[in-house]
């Protein structure tokens, strides 16, 4: 009868070992009893990039890359975005389940009367240049929160935990906003309790001098649409860093300002805006052959294609196709927009792309969505921040109420030099040996 076990045989002894498999893994640690000798470490297990590893039991957001699946909390993202709102959403994916009316309306109430700064924080930004990206902002801006709520220490206190989601959920989009005004040199516009999420950050961002801003209710639904898009994407490249930061044991502010600036890298969050910069680039259908020669020689990346996990169509960028219907029915469409849907076609139809499995990503057509919109393309990877706070509050949350996790401190391969010792520098070898002439070119 089949085991639920892995047999090993170590050929460098002869011994084998039978390994216990669980939820379709087995354990790194299993391999460190399969030793040469008594004083030997054991095996390791080499993984760069974590390829194949599952640093985490996880109970948010499930993905199946080949079937392009994405749930949270086993609810699928097409039903969330048709029928849910960002702020039902958050709550899903913060608390687990989605909530009845009283629920989502203190959730709502609460995270509203959290979306004040301390006037400190308005200083800070006053101290950034010009021209600073928004990204650096919020970075630092919501690291810098941390030392305002000093309470926000007490990881393990469930209420502070709970306290300090709200305080996240409620900021970042008043940070955000105080980042745009501050690099247009406008003056800072307080939140407006009286509108949704969605509309209180728009009114945040573009209010004039109208006694009340008045959200169009068009950007109001994408916006609160794309927040709900890209609220959790289990173990990418920021949430990890929100795990690893935060297994430290440091506060919250300080764990999400670590997986805002991993959300800054342009292969991360950034990929939006380089999707926009790679569009104008092309400027016209009939160059699209010319760049996709380029790509295929390695000379570009057709950013917004490809994944680490899909390997076929992200399920979220085909929403926002949908979504960009109703934005340009309000501002006309963005030309941009053909250049995309043309580049896709031809990608999709190329064997480069599909040998390789690249398909359109979440941030192929977001970006032609926030420009028409009026964003400037620096605050595409802000937005996207804005929305996986969710995502990020509820990895890191799980982290520290998962008892199996430690602080997050991987192992290494030593290739470098064995021992040697120290000579006076009139004593060391000339010529230098090609090998370390190389490293120092590199460091
Ligand atoms: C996000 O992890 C997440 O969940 C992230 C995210 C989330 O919601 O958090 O989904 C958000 O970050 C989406 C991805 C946004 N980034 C981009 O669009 C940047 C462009 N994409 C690539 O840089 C790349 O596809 C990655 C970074 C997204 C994925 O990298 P992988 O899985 O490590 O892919 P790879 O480098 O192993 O690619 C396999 C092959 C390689 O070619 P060969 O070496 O086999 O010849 O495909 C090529 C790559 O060179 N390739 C691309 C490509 N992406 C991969 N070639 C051209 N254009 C691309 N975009």
């Amino acid at each position: 009868m089949a085991k639920d076990t892995l047999t090993v045989t170590d050929n460098r002894t002869g011994k084998t070992f039978e390994l216990d498999i669980a939820d379709g893994s087995i354990r790194a640690m299993d391999f460190r009893q399969m030793k040469i000798s008594d004083d030997d470490f054991g095996l390791l297990v080499y993984d760069p990039s974590l390829l194949n590893t599952a640093s985490c039991k996880s109970s948010v957001t499930y993905i199946d890359g080949d079937k392009g699946i994405l749930r949270y909390r086993g609810y699928p993202i097409e039903e969330l975005a048709e029928h849910s709102s960002y702020m039902e959403t958050a709550y899903l994916i913060v608390k687990g389940e989605l909530p009845d009316e009283q629920h989502l309306n203190d959730w709502s109430y609460n995270i509203t009367m959290h979306t004040m700064v301390h006037q400190n924080i308005e200083k800070f930004m006053d101290g950034f240049r010009y021209d600073a990206h928004p990204m650096g902002m919020l970075v630092s801006t919501c690291a810098a929160l941390s030392t305002f709520y000093p309470d926000a220490k007490e990881i393990f206190d469930v209420e502070s935990r709970r306290l300090q989601a709200r305080r996240l959920l409620g900021k970042m989009p008043t940070l955000a906003a105080l980042a745009y005004r501050h690099s247009l040199g406008l003056p800072y516009v307080l939140p407006d309790n009286d509108l949704s999420y969605a509309g209180n950050f728009l009114s945040m961002m573009f209010k004039m001098t109208e006694q009340k801003f008045q959200p169009k209710p068009a950007f109001e639904r994408a916006l609160d649409v794309l927040f709900i898009l890209h609220a959790d994407h289990e173990q990418n490249c920021s949430a990890n860093a929100a795990r690893a930061v935060g297994s430290s044991q440091v506060d919250p502010y300080s764990a999400i300002a670590s997986a805002t600036a991993a959300l800054y890298g342009p292969l991360h969050g950034g990929a939006n805006e380089a999707v926009i910069n790679m569009l104008n680039e092309i400027q016209s259908v009939d160059r699209i052959p010319e760049f996709i020669e380029g790509v295929k020689k390695g000379e570009a990346k057709l950013m917004g294609f490809g994944h680490r996990i899909y390997k076929n169509y992200d399920p979220r960028a085909r929403i926002i196709q949908e979504i960009a219907h109703d934005v340009f029915e309000e501002t006309g469409k963005n030309p941009l927009i053909d250049i995309a849907k043309e580049l896709e076609r031809i990608a999709l139809g190329d064997d480069y792309f599909i040998e390789r499995k690249l398909y359109p990503n979440v941030d192929f057509y977001s970006g032609i969505i926030y420009q028409a919109m009026g964003f400037p393309v620096s605050m595409f990877p802000v937005l996207f921040a804005i929305g996986r706070t969710s995502g990020w509050l509820a990895q890191w949350s799980e982290m520290v109420t998962d008892e199996e996790q430690k602080i997050t401190r991987p192992r290494q391969l030593y290739l470098g030099e064995d021992i040697r010792h120290y000579l006076p520098i009139y004593k060391r070898p000339e010529p230098m040996t090609k090998e370390r002439r190389l490293l120092l070119e590199r460091l």
